[in-house]
């Protein structure tokens, strides 16, 4: 599919089927987060494919939600350089944001359902990882096959949203 259609296509999913997602399709997600663009190309990133059962049965307990175990993948981005851009924002949330939203467009194009969560603690995540305090987590993606097919969601429009100067 192309990336327009991906776009246009995109809906959050909650509801997945157990079946695992083939190794070759774990690899192929991760491959396109590594070609994200990120500031001054630091790439001070580290995707994590948590796949197997204890771990993610670990991360749904230590965030609160128990949903996110029935999925048989959850990709996590931490980073451990955590620098301020010139324009003040923080490169960590913006660098890893983009290497998730490939990611996430991945995904979809391989048949996969996605949901972007923001609902836990760093310390919870870092806790499972063993990751130290220095490490961020931006984003957690919660990845399979998908078990529903939920009406899209509405977009304001692009009127309401934008400007030509
Ligand atoms: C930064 C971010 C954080 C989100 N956090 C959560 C979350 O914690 N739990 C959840 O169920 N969905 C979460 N979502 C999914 C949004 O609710 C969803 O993308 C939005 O409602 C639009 O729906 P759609 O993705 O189906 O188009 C998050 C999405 C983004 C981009």
């Amino acid at each position: 599919m192309n990336v327009h259609s991906l776009m246009q296509n995109h809906t959050s999913i909650r509801r997945f089927d157990p079946r695992p997602v083939e190794a070759e399709k774990v690899q192929a997600i991760l491959d396109c987060m590594r070609l994200a663009p990120s500031a001054a190309n630091r790439q001070k990133w580290m995707f994590y494919a948590i796949e197997s059962q204890e771990k993610r049965e670990a991360i749904a307990q230590a965030t609160g939600n128990t949903w996110w175990a029935q999925a048989p993948l959850i990709l996590a981005v931490t980073c451990d350089d955590c620098g301020v851009m010139t324009n003040g924002h923080r490169s960590d949330t913006v660098d890893c944001s983009i290497a998730m939203t490939l990611g996430m467009l991945c995904a979809e194009d391989l048949g996969l359902g996605t949901c972007w969560v923001a609902s836990y603690t760093e310390d919870a995540v870092r806790s499972v990882l063993q990751l130290s305090p220095e490490h961020s987590v931006p984003a957690l993606l919660i990845v399979g096959y998908s078990a529903e097919a939920p009406e899209a969601r509405p977009r304001k429009p692009l009127s309401e949203v934008s400007a030509r100067l």
